[in-house]
C-alpha cells in the first residue's frame, strides 16, 4: 500500500472501531434506536447512549424530531471520564400515572455534568395528580457535583419538578418551569443536603414552592427568578427529622414573586428536633399580590393536623432588605416564631407592601427580635 492507502486504511479501522459518534464526541439517541412516536419506549436507547457519552465524556444528543420520546423511569449514572453533557433539544415524555416512588429521570452520581438545550421534560403530570398525595418528582439529581442546568424546560411534573439531593456546585440557570397553580406538591427546584447552589434567571409557574431549600443545604444563591403562581420561595419545612441537618447562608435577590400563596417564608415544623436556620438575605423582592409576601411559620404541619408542641429549629439572622409590591391579605409581615427559641436578629429594611386594590397592611410577630431601619409599611410590630 502507498502511504496515502495506509493513511486511509487506519482512518477507516477508526471509524469502524469507534461507537455509533458523530465527529465531536456526540451521541444521539436516534443512533442508538429512540423513535419520538410517543409510544416507543426508549428506555434502553436512552441507557445505551448514555453509556456510550458517560464513558468517554461526550455529549448525549436528545434531538428535536418533531415528536415526543417516551421514556420509562431510567437512572443516568456516574461516575463518567471528564465532563459530559446532556444536551435536550426534543420533548422526553413521561409515562401516564404515577407507577413508580421517588423520581422518573434520575441522575446520579455525576461530577462535571451540563444539561442544557432547548427541549423539555414532560412529566404527564395530569394522568396522575388525582391519583397521590405526593407524586414522584420528573427530574432526580443525586450527587450530582459541579454541574450547568440551562435553558431547558420542565412542563407538568407529577410531583416535584427537581429534586436534588446531595448536589455541590451546581447551577440552574434560564430554566423554565411550568405546571398549573392547582398541581399538587409540584415543587419547581427542591433541594436537600446541597451546598454552594445557584438559581438563576429562572422562570418557575407551579402548583407548590418554586423552590423549596430543605435541611442541610448551606451557601444557596436565589437571583433573577420570577416565581408565580406557586406557593413562594420557600426555606423549609426544616425539623421535621431527628437527621435534618442545619441551613446556613441563603441569598435570595432581584427576584419577583406574582399570585403567589406566600412570597418569602420560612417554615419549620412545629413539633421538632434542634437544627437552626441562620444567616438568610432577601434583598430587592418585589411581591405582586402575594397572600402572605414575608412570612415565618414555625408552626407547621401538613394539614395543620395533630400539630401538639412547640418549634425546636432555631432562626437567626434573617435580613429583608427592600421587599416591596402589594399582598393580597392585611397581614404583609407575619414572623410566627417559637416559644422555645425565639428568632433572634431579624432585620427589616425598607419594606413597602400595601393591601391590593388599597389600604393599609399590618404586622403581627410572636417570639421575634426584631430590628428595623428605613421605610416600613406595614409598620412595626410594636407600633
Ligand atoms: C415555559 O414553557 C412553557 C411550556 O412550553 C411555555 O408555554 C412558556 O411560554 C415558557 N415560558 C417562558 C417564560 O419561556
Ligand atoms: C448570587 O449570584 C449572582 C449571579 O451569579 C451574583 O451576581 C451574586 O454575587 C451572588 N450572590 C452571592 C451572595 O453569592
Ligand atoms: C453568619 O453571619 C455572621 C455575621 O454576618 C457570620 O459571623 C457567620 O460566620 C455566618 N455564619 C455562617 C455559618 O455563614
Ligand atoms: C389578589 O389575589 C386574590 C387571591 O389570592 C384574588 O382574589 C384577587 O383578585 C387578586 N387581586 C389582584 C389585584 O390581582
Ligand atoms: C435581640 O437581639 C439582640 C442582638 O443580638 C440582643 O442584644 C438582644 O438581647 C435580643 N433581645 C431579645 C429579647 O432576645
Amino acid at each position: 500500500m502507498s502511504i496515502v492507502q495506509k493513511i486511509c486504511f487506519l482512518i477507516l479501522m477508526l471509524v469502524l472501531s469507534t461507537p455509533l459518534n458523530g465527529d465531536d464526541n456526540t451521541y444521539n439517541v436516534q443512533d442508538y434506536g429512540a423513535v419520538a412516536d410517543g409510544t416507543t419506549d426508549n428506555t434502553q436507547p436512552f441507557m445505551d447512549t448514555w453509556k456510550a457519552a458517560c464513558s468517554s465524556g461526550g455529549t448525549m444528543v436528545i434531538p428535536a424530531a418533531g415528536g415526543n420520546f417516551f421514556v420509562n423511569k431510567i437512572e443516568l449514572e456516574g461516575p463518567c471520564s471528564g465532563q459530559v453533557t446532556f444536551q435536550l433539544d426534543g420533548v422526553i415524555v413521561a409515562p401516564s400515572g404515577n407507577p413508580y416512588p421517588d423520581s422518573w429521570f434520575t441522575f446520579h452520581a455525576i461530577d462535571g455534568f451540563t444539561m442544557q438545550g432547548s427541549g423539555m421534560f414532560d412529566g404527564n403530570g395530569p394522568s396522575a395528580w388525582a391519583q397521590c398525595p405526593v407524586c414522584s418528582a420528573s427530574i432526580g439529581l443525586y450527587a450530582i457535583t459541579n454541574a450547568h442546568i440551562q435553558d431547558i424546560t420542565s412542563l407538568n411534573s407529577k410531583g416535584f419538578h427537581f429534586v436534588m439531593v446531595g448536589g455541590e456546585g451546581v447551577t440552574f440557570e434560564h430554566i423554565n418551569i411550568t405546571a398549573p397553580g392547582d398541581s399538587p406538591n409540584t415543587d419547581g427546584i427542591n433541594m436537600a443536603q446541597s451546598n454552594n447552589i445557584q438559581i438563576i434567571d429562572s422562570d418557575i409557574g407551579t402548583g407548590d414552592d418554586c423552590v423549596a431549600i430543605e435541611e442541610g443545604c448551606t451557601n444557596i444563591n436565589v437571583t433573577g427568578v420570577n416565581c408565580g403562581p406557586g406557593h413562594g420561595i420557600s426555606i423549609g419545612s426544616i425539623g421535621k427529622l431527628e437527621a435534618d441537618k442545619d441551613v446556613q447562608g441563603v441569598y435570595v435577590q432581584h427576584c419577583t414573586l406574582t399570585s403567589t400563596q406566600n412570597g418569602v417564608r420560612i417554615k419549620s415544623w412545629a413539633p421538632s428536633y434542634p437544627v437552626t436556620v441562620s444567616n438568610v438575605t432577601y434583598e430587592d423582592i418585589t411581591i405582586n399580590n402575594a397572600s402572605n409576601p414575608i412570612i415565618i411559620d414555625q408552626t407547621y404541619c401538613y394539614d395543620n393536623k395533630e400539630c401538639p408542641g412547640e418549634s425546636q429549629v432555631r432562626i437567626s439572622n434573617v435580613k429583608y432588605i427592600g421587599v416591596t409590591g402589594t399582598s393580597a391579605s392585611q397581614v404583609a409581615v407575619s414572623l410566627q416564631c417559637s416559644n422555645n427559641v425565639p428568632c433572634q436578629d431579624i432585620y427589616l429594611e425598607n419594606i413597602d407592601l400595601t393591601l391590593s386594590g388599597g389600604g393599609q397592611t399590618s404586622s403581627q410577630c410572636v417570639n421575634a427580635n426584631v430590628t428595623y431601619s428605613g421605610t416600613q409599611n406595614p409598620p412595626p410590630c410594636n407600633q
